[in-house]
């Protein structure tokens, strides 16, 4: 048996479908070249273990018997967790658990730090007690790790953490589709402001509740776009794409989850020669991203900048979950 198993998952960037995919609809999203990594290891002490430096968490550690009761700090809800979930499906050990999570970016940014790490994790404790898990079996164990931190969510960014690549996906993995795209020349900009994604889905639940045949309608327009967004995709035509991504973009501020920043950075990248422009993920702040042709980037990165924003430069043809060492 291997004593201790290093695994990587990688971050995300969401491109349509945002709101709509938390309600039985499609959205896309693709993988980034950022990855955060999941080291598991066995320790003689029957405690649960947890570095996340990234995270600010220093020498967390509870006993086995206590693992996800009690009190727990945020930094550590969804690897104390998905630790829970994973040791639940076996047999018990007198022996402990150490997790050491790094991250290669900012958790500010949302780009799915949490999703990738409990991928990561869950993945590498598997592998450590010599169990193959399949892509599905570990997408639910994962996806129920987030439901559990955080009552609500699609999952989109588990799967992605999974399977890589740029994916079109239904709410809770009813679909999960690889598109057949290597990269795609997008340009993100940060606004500073760190989103909460359950607040903002709460947020948009009760708009939905006071005018529900609106919401719902809004919802099937993205669903609409999205499919369309698919296609343009897998032929690379990224002028429909951009267009697309602003009618997306016209109904995510419809919704009320766009800011003054986010349309400042939108606005300035559109101005630049950008195909098109939009938020990322649940929006009220994190980031935004544009679509654009090689030869207006460098432009529309400057403009971004203008406005107040910081350019994250991402690649987007990154591969999911893997072994490390
Ligand atoms: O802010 P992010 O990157 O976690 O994205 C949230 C996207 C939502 O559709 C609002 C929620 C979800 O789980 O799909």
């Amino acid at each position: 048996m291997m004593n201790k198993i290093t695994v990587s998952a990688p971050g995300k960037i969401m491109l349509l479908g945002e709101h709509a995919v938390v309600y039985n609809r499609p959205c896309i999203v693709t993988a980034i070249d950022q990855r955060v990594s999941a080291t598991a290891e066995f320790i003689n002490e029957p405690v649960f273990q947890l570095e996340a430096t990234e995270v600010g968490l220093k020498n967390y550690q509870k006993p086995l018997s206590q693992i996800g009761k009690g009190e727990i700090p945020k930094e550590a809800k969804f690897a104390e967790i998905a630790v829970k979930l994973v040791l639940s499906q076996k047999p018990t050990s007198k022996k402990g658990i150490k997790i050491t999570t790094k991250s290669q970016f900012s958790s500010l940014f949302g780009f799915g730090s949490s999703s990738a790490s409990t991928v990561a994790i869950v993945s590498a404790l598997a592998n450590l007690f010599g169990k193959k898990l399949s892509q599905k079996n570990l997408f639910e164990i994962c996806y129920k790790t987030v439901l559990e931190v955080q009552g609500k969510g699609s999952g989109f960014d588990i799967a992605t953490a999974i399977y890589g690549g740029t994916t079109y996906f239904v709410t809770g993995g009813k679909t999960i589709k690889p598109l057949p795209v290597t990269s795609l020349p997008i340009v993100i900009g940060y606004t500073g402001i760190k989103a909460d994604t359950v607040t903002l889905i709460d947020q948009v639940k009760k708009l939905s509740e006071k005018y529900p045949k609106i919401v719902e309608n809004s919802y099937d327009q993205i669903a609409k776009l999205v499919d369309s967004a698919k296609i343009a995709i897998s032929k690379k035509d990224w002028q429909s794409l951009g267009k697309l991504m602003n009618i997306n973009q016209g109904y995510l501020e419809g919704l009320g989850v766009s800011s003054q920043m986010l349309s400042n950075l939108i606005y300035a990248a559109r101005d630049a020669g950008a195909y098109g422009a939009k938020l990322s993920g649940a929006g009220g702040g994190d980031c935004m991203i544009a679509i654009a042709p090689p030869s207006r980037q460098k432009a529309i990165e400057k403009a971004i900048t203008k406005a107040g924003g910081k350019i994250i430069k991402v690649e987007t043809k990154a591969e999911g979950v893997r072994i490390e060492s």
